[in-house]
């Protein structure tokens, strides 16, 4: 059994073994920084703030700190690419010996005025160029030297990030060997680019902050929500400006296996939006095992946490939920792919990424760091491994998350290509159904109703509390890329 097999973008790969030791966490002197000299240095008045974007050179990068941010420094640069129409810049994020790379574009409408947007792709390990050349951004690579404008790109109406995270995913990288094989580690880092950019670009200050993820990013992102919303805290009482985050948007999240593993029974075999595609006798047993994988489950990854009895409890449910599904397809019951592992061969797309990203004037443009010029992939094996080591998938729950953030005002989408299966509409509704916070029945009273495009059924959706649900009809995993919601 091989947990990476889930993986986004990560399914062709086979875990290197005794590649994946845990490491030491990274201790983060964010308090002590604060409380001694980080903010003396502030109002000393010895931090000035870039301004604005348009000041960053083309040819080379800036470079941008903070004192509230004593471990962290930004690269950025101009990087005129893929939109054309509006300013697009690209950069690291630099802590101590991680960089992250990131891209950023204006929006289409009035950059002056408009939410910024956070995109990241899940994996772990996925990059979020999947996310900006082939679902939501600003352009499509159509083969290894073109690509072709998105008139539906998010950039439409908000400015947006693309983040490449955690280290060793794409463009970023580490020094020293160095990795990140958990998602608080990874929300370090992301909560640290946020505070950077809006204490530089003033133009930015107090703008909503919407952060999205698909997939494993939706065990990321309620993560970094989370630690964006608690460094506000401290942001605050040192005087600064606190980022004002507004929503968090999951897209195919994985987010909670607890409701994830019983609804493999219900995706294969009882959804109303689906044909069944397993027969009754392998029905019939898949319901059979929905109770000893949950009381499994229950018992050793979250009643308690033993990382033994929780990797195999883990490894249990997916072997007898889902051992025996070969077609259709894991990310699209309405594809018939028989490379179930071989992401590229349903989206061949993923290779014309890889082949462009590759390419020396493109990472020239892009002003990728000497240490990792050469050739580029979309996902990382070694972190895919390392978040699989540390048990990163089922050790923490990701939906408590969610419900503290609702509870806090922020607002929360939660959206489902309807044929997906890995992380499909019934584990996700059911995630929702069962978050806690004092709004939940407001959530919980709405019934589930269509909502329309152009008088047409989409999909279906209740809202409630500051909660949103919906799945898309006709789209499976990626479900931005899907022709039914750029419509
Ligand atoms: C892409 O364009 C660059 C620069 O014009 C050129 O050097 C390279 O050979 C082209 N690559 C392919 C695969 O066409
Ligand atoms: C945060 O953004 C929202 C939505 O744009 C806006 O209504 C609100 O005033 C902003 N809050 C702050 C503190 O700037
Ligand atoms: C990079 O990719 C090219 C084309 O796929 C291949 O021929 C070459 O061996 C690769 N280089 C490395 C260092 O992997």
């Amino acid at each position: 059994m091989r947990l990476g097999l889930f993986t986004l973008l990560v399914g062709a790969f086979s875990l290197p073994q005794g590649t994946c030791g845990e490491r030491r966490a990274l201790q983060v002197p964010l308090k002590q920084g604060l409380e001694q000299d980080a903010f003396s240095v502030y109002d000393d008045g010895l931090f000035t703030p870039l301004g604005d974007l348009s000041a960053l050179s083309s040819s080379q990068f800036t470079r941008l700190s903070h004192p509230a941010f004593p471990r962290h420094s930004v690269r950025a640069k101009q990087s005129q690419f893929c939109d054309g129409k509006v300013r697009a810049y690209t950069g690291y994020i630099d802590v101590e010996a991680h960089h992250l790379f990131w891209f950023f574009f204006e929006s289409r409408r009035d950059p002056d005025a408009d939410d910024v947007i956070f995109w990241t792709n899940g994996g772990p390990g996925g990059s979020g160029a999947v996310g900006l050349f082939s679902e939501l951004g600003p352009c499509r690579v159509t083969s290894a030297n073109s690509t072709e404008w998105n008139p539906w790109s998010w950039n439409e109406h908000a400015n947006i990030f693309f983040i490449e995270q955690p280290v060793s995913v794409g463009f970023s990288y580490a020094e020293f060997g160095e990795s990140v094989s958990t998602t608080r580690e990874a929300a370090d880092d992301v909560a640290a680019l946020m505070g950077i950019f809006f204490e530089h670009f003033t133009k930015f200050k107090g703008r909503a902050l919407h952060l999205a993820g698909e997939s494993y990013g939706g065990r990321y992102i309620p993560v970094f929500a989370s630690a964006i919303y608690d460094k506000n805290a401290e942001l605050v009482q040192a005087g600064l400006t606190p980022v004002n985050l507004t929503s968090i948007m999951l897209g195919n999240g994985c987010t909670d296996f607890s409701t994830m593993f019983p609804s493999y029974y219900d995706a294969q075999c009882a959804d109303p939006t689906f044909p069944a595609i397993q027969d009754i006798s392998t029905c019939v047993r898949l319901k059979q095992m929905v109770p000893r994988c949950e009381q499994r489950f229950k018992k050793s990854c979250v009643d308690i946490l033993d990382k033994v009895d929780c990797a195999a409890a883990a490894a249990f449910c997916f072997e007898v939920l889902t051992g025996h599904y070969k077609n259709p397809y894991f990310y699209d019951r309405s594809r018939s792919c028989t490379h179930e592992e071989e992401m590229e061969v349903c989206y061949p797309i993923i290779n014309d990424i890889n082949a462009y990203l590759s390419q020396p004037h493109i990472q020239e443009l892009l002003g990728v760091d000497p240490a990792v010029r050469g050739n580029y992939s979309l996902t990382s094996a070694t972190v895919a491994a390392a978040f699989d080591a540390s048990l990163d998938w089922y050790s923490f729950p990701a939906q408590y998350h969610v419900a503290a953030l609702l509870e806090r005002g922020v607002r929360a989408l939660v959206f489902v290509g309807a044929t997906d299966f890995i992380c499909n509409w019934i584990g996700n509704e059911r995630m929702t159904l069962g978050l806690e916070w004092t709004q939940q029945e407001a959530y919980r009273n709405e019934p589930l109703r269509d909502w329309l495009v152009d008088g047409k059924p989409a999909g279906l959706t209740r809202s409630g509390g500051g909660l949103t649900f919906a799945t898309i009809s006709g789209a499976g995993h990626l479900v931005s890329s899907s022709d039914s919601v750029s419509t």
